[in-house]
């Protein structure tokens, strides 16, 4: 049999704990893969809808994600009508696909404000466009930033399944669900 190279591929907890270092990873690394996921959500008119996000942060002890967004965004609607996400990550270097489904709660208001306070002057330019985010304008520029705490949001994520997919020299796949306290179980690729 050939030798696995991600020896941490072939028991179900090394694994999980390849995925929680590897989302560590993306929250600190800006050039980190799982830095880049993508958030897939339902629209309010019941229609699928993906975009890439920054991961804010995926605390392993209690499975949670975070990601900062516009209040006004479009998808802030979505799971205000549907509490549900999908996050996405391929990480290349480590050859995981990780798809990690979610129940999501919208946090604003004061709560926030030790975030923002600690936010760069750069990164609140993301909160607070007008019109609102999505609107049509007449041109690609016609829209202002209002940087304001009132217009941010975050989105905390309580993961309750994950999906892992390692290719190795053979694929493995494995399913982690929160009710059964992340035993996981191997599935087929
Ligand atoms: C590299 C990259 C990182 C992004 N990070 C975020 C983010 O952290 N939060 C966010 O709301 N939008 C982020 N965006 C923009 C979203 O992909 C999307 O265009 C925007 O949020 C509007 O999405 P919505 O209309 O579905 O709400 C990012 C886009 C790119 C390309």
């Amino acid at each position: 049999m050939v030798e696995e190279r991600h020896e941490w591929a072939t028991s179900l907890d090394s694994l999980l704990d390849q995925v929680w270092k590897r989302l560590a990873r993306g929250v600190a690394d800006r050039r980190a893969p799982a830095r880049h996921p993508t958030l897939a959500t339902i629209s309010t008119d019941g229609m699928p809808q993906a975009r890439t996000v920054v991961l804010r942060s995926a605390d392993p002890t209690t499975a949670i994600a975070t990601i900062f967004t516009d209040r006004s965004a479009d998808k802030v609607d979505d799971v205000r009508a549907h509490p549900h996400a999908a996050l996405h990550v391929w990480d290349n270097i480590a050859h995981l696909q990780m798809r990690l489904l979610a129940d999501v709660a919208i946090k604003t208001g004061p709560l926030l404000e030790p975030i923002w306070d600690n936010l760069s002057h750069h990164a609140r330019q993301c909160y607070g466009f007008q019109p609102a985010s999505g609107d049509p304008i007449p041109d690609g520029l016609r829209y202002t930033k209002s940087p304001d705490v009132a217009a941010f949001a975050m989105l905390e994520l309580t993961i309750q399944r994950m999906d892992i997919l390692h290719l190795g020299y053979q694929h493995r796949r494995a399913e982690f669900l929160r009710n059964d306290q992340w035993a996981g179980q191997w599935i087929v690729p």
